[in-house]
């Protein structure tokens, strides 16, 4: 099946499917038939799928990079040796960087492509649940800085991007359920019907049932392409829209050191968070608690290493780059399906909802 991204002249389709890996070269061939290709991907996948990737490698005659396997590669130092094979294969203005892998491998590659030789195109190909409903599309590319998560980075449009959920039949349970966890987020922003849709099939999703798990993967990247194209550099705020709970998971994750937590675990927690912030605030209206109270029984808890100081973990709050002005703005749900961006929320309120849920 195939989705769009509609954005005018930087439009691109997304094609969902179950299995077909092996047919890309030959689509890609005829999507881009005058370009030469560079594929990165990471060490992992490398040695998950060396027999897939050279096939690609034969078919499309293209160069492979393999970064080494996590979030602490997604660095400069990375980017620039993305850079270096490029330059050294000579790859020119119409050719095309391929990303094979999850949101690290996206990031950085697509980083790649925005700059080189001042941009060039890049295809993205998840292999996370994460990276299929969320970071492949959208355009947001970047690497971290000592100082901080994604400091340094481009809106950068990818060509395509194709997404083969038999990738996910290797993924680790743990990195399956933090994927789903962006998935799960899309009941609080995406409207009733994906409200509905998530109550009435989380079950089966968990699962890895495919065709409903293709289905929930197809109605996530509809809502996540609907909001890229209003609000495709993030100006209106609309976009922050997919940021619910991720100001409580920012935290969380910081208190953790990025190490014992995953992004996805962290929004679990985060999106408990809002709901309850929610309540308090008095944004979800009383005749809602029924939606919230059966949403809120499906949701998994991660486990975290250890139980969180709820005082600290106010005080990291503080540290996000989405904090303008001193104040948090915290995405709030209001009514099944849809959230609210909120500033005013009393400190009393966020101190005492982090004790209720962490304490
Ligand atoms: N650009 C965006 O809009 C956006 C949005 C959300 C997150 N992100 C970024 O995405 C990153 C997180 O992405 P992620 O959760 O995909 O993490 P990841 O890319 O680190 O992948 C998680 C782990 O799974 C492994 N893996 C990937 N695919 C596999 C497969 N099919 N089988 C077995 N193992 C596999 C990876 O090697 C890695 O060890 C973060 O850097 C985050 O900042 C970007």
């Amino acid at each position: 099946m195939q989705l769009s991204v509609n954005l005018g002249p930087r439009s691109y389709p997304i094609i969902l499917e179950n299995g077909t890996a092996q047919t890309l070269p030959s689509a890609l061939k005829n999507a881009f038939p005058k370009s030469r290709f560079a594929l990165v991907t990471n060490t992992v996948l490398a040695a998950l799928y060396r027999g897939l990737i050279t096939e690609w490698k034969e078919a499309l005659g293209c160069v492979v990079y393999e970064m080494p396997d996590g979030e602490r590669y997604k660095t400069i130092e990375t980017w620039s040796g993305i850079l270096d094979v490029l330059l050294t294969s000579k790859l020119e203005r119409s050719s095309i960087v391929i990303a094979l892998g999850g949101g690290v491998v996206g990031d950085v590659a697509g980083f790649a492509a925005a700059s080189f030789l001042r941009g060039v195109g890049y295809v993205q190909i998840p292999t996370t649940l994460l990276a299929m409903v969320d970071s492949s599309v959208g355009g947001k590319t970047a690497v971290d800085h000592p100082l901080g998560k994604n400091l340094i980075g481009a809106f950068h449009q990818p060509k395509l991007v194709y997404i083969d959920t038999s990738f996910l039949s290797t993924l680790p349970d743990r990195e399956f359920v933090s994927g789903y966890a962006e998935l799960f987020k899309n009941a609080f922003i995406g409207g009733r019907e994906m409200f509905e849709f998530v109550l009435a099939n989380h079950t089966a999703m968990a699962a890895k049932e495919m065709p409903v798990l293709l289905d929930g993967i197809r109605r996530s990247i509809a809502v996540k392409a609907g909001v890229v194209e209003k609000d495709e550099c993030e100006t209106s705020g609309l976009r922050a829209t997919l940021n619910f709970g991720h100001t409580f998971a920012h935290a969380l994750e910081r208190y953790c050191n990025f190490e014992k937590v995953l992004h996805g675990e962290a929004v679990w927690w985060g999106m408990r968070c809002a709901i309850t912030c929610s309540r308090q605030g008095g944004s979800i209206n009383g005749e809602m608690t029924d939606d919230y109270d059966a949403i809120v029984k499906i949701m998994p808890k991660p486990p975290l290493p250890e139980k969180p100081d709820p005082q600290r973990l106010y005080e990291m709050m503080f540290t996000d780059k989405k904090i303008a002005q001193g104040k948090l703005h915290l995405v709030l749900p209001t009514i099944p399906g849809s959230s609210v961006v909120r500033n005013d929320i009393p400190e009393g309120v966020v101190r005492s909802v982090l004790t209720a849920v962490f304490g």
